[in-house]
């Protein structure tokens, strides 16, 4: 059985009174239900520490973080300083630091690498542009960007990965791609994690899927067979709607 997992990208959003009262709003409820699945807040790094602090049911992570210990970095957040603060898990290789950052699989492997060290749970973010989709082999592009970044690491710290399948035409558009095609992709992913690291492995990875990821159309996309939870971003930033995707696992 694998793990479901269900969460909030926040992105560069909300002022610290909106980001504690939801992050708190989000821990209270999953206080009183009985919900399946894991659930975690990716959140601005100002806000990190008091949402540590305060939460008990939703697991805090960090969009972002430098691979270097410490260093001559200006602005930068390392990700051992998040790590001793008490910061669960870290985005890595989301398409908007990709495009809009410019960060390339070399630094994002090197990210990988400093993020297990520091026994932080990597949330590995993968997906083709509109342009690759209209390629043959969107496929293998996505599966590249795991192979490069990813799948050097040894089994037992592959293991404790999760995978987030973004297809970049569907971030944020409000364009969603259909149950069938994202499971199609899932499949594939699992295919190559097999490949990579024997079934067992891939059986028990779990991948989720983002982008225009809502209420109305979460349950058809988690539901799916190797669809294993949801990175929510325009969604998660209200509570009933991020709640009622989180009720997918209910
Ligand atoms: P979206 O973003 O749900 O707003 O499309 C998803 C993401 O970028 O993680």
């Amino acid at each position: 059985m694998r793990k479901k997992i269900v969460a909030g990208n926040w992105k560069m959003n909300l002022l610290l009174d909106e980001a504690e009262k939801l992050n708190a709003s989000i821990d209270e409820t999953l206080s009183k239900g009985n919900f399946r699945c894991d659930v975690y807040h990716f959140i601005p790094f100002i806000y990190l520490k008091e949402a540590i602090d305060n939460s008990k049911h939703v697991q805090i992570g960090a969009q972002n973080g430098h691979p270097e210990k410490n260093g001559a970095y200006t602005g930068e957040i390392s990700i051992h300083q998040l790590a001793h603060m008490g910061t669960q898990a870290i985005l890595i290789g989301h398409s908007e630091r990709r495009q809009l950052f410019n960060e390339t699989n070399d630094f994002l492997k090197a990210k990988v690498n400093t993020a297990i060290a520091e026994q932080l749970t990597v949330f590995f973010c993968c997906g083709e542009s509109l342009e690759q989709r209209e390629s043959e082999d969107y496929e293998q592009i996505v599966i590249n960007q795991l192979k490069s970044a990813l799948f050097h690491l040894p089994e037992e710290d592959f293991r404790k990965v999760i995978i987030a399948y973004e297809p970049i035409w569907a971030i944020g558009t409000g364009k969603t791609a259909s149950p069938e095609q994202a499971n199609a992709m899932h499949i594939s992913i699992r295919a190559a994690i097999a490949d990579a690291y024997g079934n067992s492995v891939a059986e028990t990875t779990s991948i989720l899927y983002g982008g225009s990821c809502k209420p109305s159309n979460a349950q058809e996309l988690l539901t799916q067979s190797d669809i294993d939870g949801g990175l929510i971003g325009g969604a998660s930033l209200k509570p009933e709607d991020f709640m009622s995707i989180i009720s997918t696992y209910q």
